[in-house]
């Protein structure tokens, strides 16, 4: 077993680590600062119980995108590395770590000063490619000679002010992060997703169910997680100019509460020092000591108080295991086989492409050209991996809801994800279902269509901007239900206390009690399952119900929740926030609103309550406060203002607009014609323009 030291590296705290609704997300230039990660995992740790640190096993994956690997552990394979490949093998045999961790630095900054003079060379290409070769077959032999030619090329660099910034770079940047900070910090074990991949509900489900294995592979008992750090910045696009993010789940495998979430961010304020092991970067598998998150395995090691294993497992097969005591598989593969039944899934190259072959075609046997953009890219292939209509256009093309009608008939079932596959997009042929219509269908047809909910539904919750659809389904079939901030852990409490089975929000999360996140995979699934129980008979001969059927059938039976949200992307802060205190200074006088209102618009109802959204959580009492300005209307329409809690860089401004049709004749309107009329109110109201400088939003759902 390698053996490992721990060190104490003093650092000195950033200003502005605090978790949004989802965790830390900065652009990767920000987290790449030296120790800017190190510090955020150490003040997690630090906020930790003692329980949840010292012998405990923690996850540690995300969507694979650009910086994961670093922050996972150091995996550069490097010109250095293969040249004191055998010096390597042979110190950790003989216990010669400093000296030879010594030797590997003047090496490293041997190779950082030659490779990037090699940059400038007439033939660099040419040594490029000897290389490459070199690494390919991992063969010591033609080290020397390339060493020689690199040594005579590279003497003059160092003189190149180029290579100097790039020394200075390697300093602060060498030696990354947090399973070697999981190790010196005492814990038992980490948990690795093969290629550092694991959905988000993926990671809440491993949280709550795995079972690990040692180095011979036994099942490990006891040797359940206690947490995670998920390494994903959602929605946002990925790459080194782009997005990363980091937020911590707990042992429930749901995100960090806000009195967690505040700790942490009170001791980046204050931190001095951080640990961490000198434990072997990642290395290709030849060598059975260092770890490879490529391959599935134990390795171990040990340290003055222990053993730390890292265990590298299959990203999928625990969460397909748990979808399968969900949904019943069976009936949903008879609808996929089926030449009625066609089928599109978009991962928009996101971690959610690691489950869809496995899933949706090797599982239910969906053709493998139903999958679109199902490879995971560390920067999602340039796309903003975000399923809504403005950024999965792709996918949107496709099921005929784009500007250019296609001569190709559009499938009958579309989906995509987001990042990390929390998030989806449901869609018919030619036709868009809400988020908010989706998980007030889902809940309606539970108990009859998905095994899972068979015994009934202990009650359902929706985020406060999410339309009124679930609280008619709600009423109508006498569930408990629920209104909360927005942002999941406020569900999970609920699920902790046996209080909601479904839950969903606007923004495109739909999810249930089977884990602590939302999950993409499984809202798709629940649509297949409903689909599959309304075409149980029709699948051999009949008219095939589709997508918009239900739909329809839905408004007809509960009224309709027409729903659009305007966002407004990387406004100015200052402006965003004069706009919101605007909003909540108007709201001492209704007769002011009122004739503001009846100003811009004659034919809209009046305002008869408007307020600053604030929730008291019925299970541990604490109090969320300013969680969204709300101007309710007699006719039960709504205007919902509320900064976003998840950009990375300036203000994110949505305005969410809803109206109630109860009337079934009237139900089946275009919803941006139906909502005129309070969109007009909603800019004029709030000076939207005036404010931003913005005559349109970004994005429009
Ligand atoms: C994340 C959270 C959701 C939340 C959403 C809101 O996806 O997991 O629970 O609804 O962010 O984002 P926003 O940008 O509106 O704060
Ligand atoms: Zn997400």
């Amino acid at each position: 077993m390698v053996l490992f030291n721990v060190s104490r590296v003093e650092t000195t705290p950033f200003g502005d680590q605090k978790p949004g609704t989802s965790g830390l997300r900065k652009k990767v230039k920000v987290f790449k600062q030296p120790n800017y990660l190190q510090n955020f995992v150490q003040s997690t740790f630090n906020a930790l119980t003692p329980q949840n640190v010292r012998g405990a096993t923690l996850v540690v994956s995300g969507d694979g995108r650009y910086f994961s690997k670093d922050a996972i552990q150091h995996e550069k394979v490097s010109f250095s590395d293969h040249l004191d490949h055998p010096i390597k093998h042979l110190s950790y045999k003989i216990n010669l770590l400093p000296s030879y961790q010594a030797c590997r630095q003047l090496s490293r900054v041997w190779e950082l000063l030659s490779s990037s003079f090699l940059l400038h060379l007439p033939f660099s290409g040419r040594i490029r490619q000897l290389h490459a070769a070199r690494i390919r077959s991992r063969s010591p032999l033609i080290v020397w000679p390339l060493l020689s030619e690199k040594y005579l090329r590279s003497l003059p660099c160092f003189l190149s002010l180029h290579s100097a910034v790039l020394l200075l770079l390697f300093v602060f940047l060498g030696g990354v992060i947090i399973t070697k900070m999981a190790a010196g910090n005492g814990l038992r074990r980490v948990w690795v997703g093969q290629n550092g991949l694991l959905s988000t509900p993926a990671v809440s489900a491993v949280i709550r169910e795995r079972v690990g294995v040692d180095v011979s592979n036994r099942l490990v008992f006891g040797s359940k997680a206690t947490g995670a750090f998920i390494l994903t910045a959602s929605h946002n696009p990925g790459g080194p100019n782009e997005d990363f993010g980091i937020k911590y789940n707990m042992e429930n495998g749901g995100p960090a509460p806000e009195g967690i979430t505040d700790k942490i961010y009170e001791n980046t304020k204050t931190i001095k020092e951080y640990l961490t092991a000198d434990l072997p970067d990642v290395y290709p598998s030849s060598l059975p000591s260092y770890v490879d998150i490529t391959t599935i395995g134990v390795t171990s090691f040990s340290g003055s108080e222990g053993q730390f294993d890292v265990e590298v497992f299959d990203s999928a097969s625990d969460y397909i295991k748990l979808m399968k005591s969900i949904f019943d598989f069976e009936s949903i593969r008879k609808l996929l086989s089926s030449p009625k039944f066609t089928f599109c899934y978009d991962a928009l190259h996101g971690v959610a492409g690691a489950y869809a072959k496995r899933i949706f075609v090797e599982e239910l046997g969906a053709q493998e050209s139903s999958l679109l953009n199902c490879v995971p890219k560390e920067d999602f292939g340039g796309g903003h991996p975000d399923p809504n209509l403005t950024y999965a256009k792709e996918l949107v093309a496709r099921m005929g809801l784009g500007k250019s009608n296609s001569e190709v008939e559009p499938p009958e079932f579309g989906a995509a994800a987001d990042g990390d596959a929390d998030r989806n997009m449901v869609l018919g042929k030619r036709f868009f279902v809400t988020p908010s219509d989706s998980v007030a269908i889902i809940a309606a047809n539970a108990v009859e269509a998905i095994p899972y909910f068979s015994a009934g539904l202990k009650g359902v919750a929706r985020s406060m901007p999410t339309s009124a659809a679930l609280d008619v389904v709600a009423k109508s079939l006498n569930l408990k239900f629920f209104e909360v901030p927005t942002g999941w852990k406020f569900f999970g409490n609920l699920m902790d206390a046996g209080l909601c089975s479904v839950c969903g929000e606007e923004s495109f999360g739909t999810g249930s009690d089977h884990i602590r996140e939302k999950d993409g995979i499984w809202a798709v699934l629940a649509w297949l399952s409903i689909l599959a129980y309304k075409n149980r008979e029709n699948l051999g001969g009949g008219k095939l119900v589709t997508v918009e059927d239900i739909v329809r059938n839905h408004w007809a039976s509960y009224g309709r929740h027409y729903y659009t949200r305007y966002d407004y992307e990387n406004v100015d802060a200052g402006a965003a926030k004069e706009l919101m205190a605007c909003l909540v200074k108007l709201q001492s006088s209704l007769t002011e609103v009122n004739e503001i209102v009846s100003g811009i618009q004659s034919d809209v109802s009046k305002v008869v309550h408007a307020d600053e959204f604030e929730y008291k959580d019925p299970v541990d009492g604490s109090i969320s406060k300013h969680q969204g300005i709300r101007y309710l209307f007699e006719d039960g329409s709504r205007l919902v203002f509320r900064l976003s809690g998840t950009g990375s860089e300036g203000a994110t401004i949505r305005l969410y607009i809803e109206q109630y049709e109860k009337d079934p004749s009237k139900t089946g309107r275009d919803s941006q014609d139906a909502l005129a009329p309070l969109v007009a109110v909603a800019l004029g109201l709030s000076k939207m323009q005036e404010f931003t400088g913005r005559s349109a939003p970004t994005v429009i759902t």
